[in-house]
């Protein structure tokens, strides 16, 4: 399983967009098109779309993270006649987009999971590189965060999420550690975690090329954020608004995601209501040179799908 890249020292400073001349060229089928960025964080693929899709195209900014639409909103000013920017989740996509007064749009994109900003901001608990608070979460208005559930979940069920969201082979050890240390006091920071993850893994793993705390603190920041459960949904919902011609295209970053969309798309283009075709066998990768200067593309995978002009027969 491949992680969010972040390997111990190489923590990126800022949100460098992946495939993002790639995701432009296969999004922007024409100038004056109407565009979806379901995930628009610092706005990197948003900024690329508006730009070749001028000067009449529009594009709607969809993130549950506050901070992003702010930060958005202010570096796009330029774009501001043609951007619209919605705080929500994407698992409500259609709403979003009649709240704007939108019904059809002519390409989406979905950049999945987390963006460098959150990860680089030690307030917001997502990095082990960092010490902070244990949040996670990309929404801070509402819902459990990472303290809740390492301080209140029984051992199993936090072994069952390490191992599920993390294949952290660990699991129940390091579970065990969890709950051993919070009888003394409760984790509530980063380096808090990272330091009871280390007394509970071997040396070897400790030392290892991926910092042991990797695939705890992705495990948890997605359930956190519960990112898995919505994508499915999404994915379905996203090609439902496509006009005829328009594509949907979704990067992931780690196994469990790339699942997710390959099986959706699989299941979208067998079904002759949907009308997608699958314009990518394999995922696409970033070449090694944009792998080199950006350390977030090696994990990343771009598929692509497309809405068929004609309902196909069954
Ligand atoms: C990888 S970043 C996107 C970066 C963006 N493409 C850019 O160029 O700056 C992922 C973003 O998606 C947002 N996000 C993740 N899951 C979401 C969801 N279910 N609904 C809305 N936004 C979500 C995160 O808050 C984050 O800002």
């Amino acid at each position: 399983m491949v992680t969010d890249g972040i390997s111990k020292g190489n923590g990126p400073v800022c949100h460098v967009p992946v495939l993002s001349e790639t995701v432009a060229e296969w999004v922007v089928r024409k100038p004056g098109g109407t565009y979806l960025d379901c995930t628009v964080g610092l706005g990197g693929h948003a900024e690329l779309i508006l730009e070749r899709s001028g000067p009449g195209g529009v594009l709607i900014g969809i993130d549950r993270d506050p901070a992003a639409i702010a930060a958005t909103g202010a570096r796009l000013v330029r774009f501001a006649s043609r951007m619209r920017l919605v705080h929500g989740n994407f698992c409500a996509l259609k709403q979003h987009l009649k709240s704007v007064g939108v019904s059809e749009v002519d390409g989406v994109i979905f950049d999945l999971g987390v963006s460098s900003a959150q990860l680089d901001r030690p307030e917001r608990g997502m990095s082990f590189l960092a010490d902070g608070p244990l949040d996670m979460r990309m929404d801070p208005s509402g819902g459990r965060t990472a303290a809740d559930m390492i301080n209140r979940l029984p051992e199993r069920e936090l072994a069952d999420l390490i191992y599920r969201y993390g294949e952290e082979r660990y699991s129940r050890r390091i579970a065990r550690a969890i709950v051993q240390a919070r009888k003394s006091h409760p984790l509530r920071t980063t380096f808090d975690l990272v330091s009871t993850i280390k007394s509970a893994v071997p040396a070897a793993y400790r030392h290892g090329r991926i910092h042991c705390a990797t695939r705890t603190f992705q495990a948890l920041r997605i359930a956190v954020n519960q990112e898995l459960d919505v994508i499915e949904e999404a994915l379905r919902d996203a090609a439902a608004v496509l006009a005829p011609g328009g594509r949907l295209c979704v990067i992931s970053f780690h196994s469990l995601e790339d699942r997710i969309a390959k099986q959706t798309f699989r299941t979208l283009s067998q079904d002759p209501g949907a009308c997608m075709n699958v314009l990518t066998k394999k995922p696409q990768v970033p070449t090694e040179e944009e792998c080199r200067e950006n350390l977030r593309a090696r994990s990343a995978k771009l598929r692509v799908a497309e809405r068929l002009s004609e309902r196909r027969v069954a």
